[in-house]
């Protein structure tokens, strides 16, 4: 195993026993609002203090971008952190969150982690080695249609009048959902992401997300052989946050209803 990935999941572990720990006490949390149902709890701050002690003690000259705490200043590796992905599910206790640790080298997505501190499954990726569940290869499905696929994708809930690419969100849903595809809203980008390398789920499409949610994510969806693009069919969406994953089928049929304006 790749030393950066080695250290990507002690930080993810260590963050997860912070999230167990105060779930455990959720009359204890304290609960503040960034935004309009944009959540961070003292646990958020916590866990991505932990993560990034891990990192720099580790490799001081490494850049970081978090979450909670922003840019860190390094050298061409950049660690993408989001120490809790899901945080309205979390202060609901609606079991769906996760720890996303990805690494690039200077734009290119190397190693990936995500970390369900619940179900403790452990989503690894490294480029060109192939994508693990618990130290065990996996693969997306071999779902060819939307017809019959099970999709995740999410409400832009920050700005509910959103048009990613000109379209409301409501009226993409009901095309893909009238395509003959299930719908998912779990509540966690990261986890649907590795749930599409893990064969659970054919695919998914969000607008507006951040690069934490989905850095790790991407890279685990592409090593088990999965597609992964923007809106525009090309690979913006670490900026743009719109994505569009899933097999080489689905990916394309979600990117055609998407596309069209
Ligand atoms: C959120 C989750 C959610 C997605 C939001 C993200 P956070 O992350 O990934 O599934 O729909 O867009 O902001 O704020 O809980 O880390
Ligand atoms: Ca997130
Ligand atoms: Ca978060």
């Amino acid at each position: 195993m790749h030393p950066y990935l080695n250290i990507a999941i002690r930080a993810a572990r260590q963050a997860g026993k912070i999230i167990i720990h105060h779930l455990e006490q959720p009359d204890k949390l304290t609960i503040f609002e960034k935004g309009m149902n944009d959540l961070v709890t003292q646990v958020d701050k916590s866990a991505e203090a932990a993560i990034i002690e891990i990192i720099q003690k580790a490799y001081p000259n490494h850049g970081i971008v978090g979450e909670e705490s922003g840019f860190h200043p390094g050298n061409e590796f950049v660690w993408v952190i989001d120490p809790l992905d899901g945080t309205m599910n979390y202060v609901h206790g609606f079991p769906q969150f996760a720890v996303s640790i990805g690494i690039k080298q200077r734009d290119h997505l190397e190693h990936g982690v995500i970390y369900d501190p619940i179900s403790q499954d452990l989503y690894t990726a490294t480029r060109g080695t192939g994508a693990y569940l618990n130290n065990r290869r996996i693969r997306v499905t071999e779902r060819n249609s939307l017809k019959g696929a099970l999709v995740g994708t999410a409400f832009p809930f920050h700005d509910r009048q959103a048009k990613p690419h000109g379209v409301p969100h409501l009226e993409i849903l009901q095309k893909i959902f009238m395509s003959g595809a299930d719908v998912r809203r779990t509540g966690c980008a990261s986890l649907n992401l590795a749930y599409i390398a893990a064969g659970r789920l054919d695919g998914f499409w969000e607008s507006g997300l951040k690069e934490w949610d989905i850095a790790a994510g991407v890279l685990i969806v592409r090593e088990a052989g999965g597609f992964v693009s923007d809106f525009n069919a090309e690979n913006g969406f670490l900026e743009s946050g719109n994505i569009i994953a899933g097999t080489r089928k689905v990916h394309q049929e979600l990117l055609d209803i998407i596309s069209i304006r």
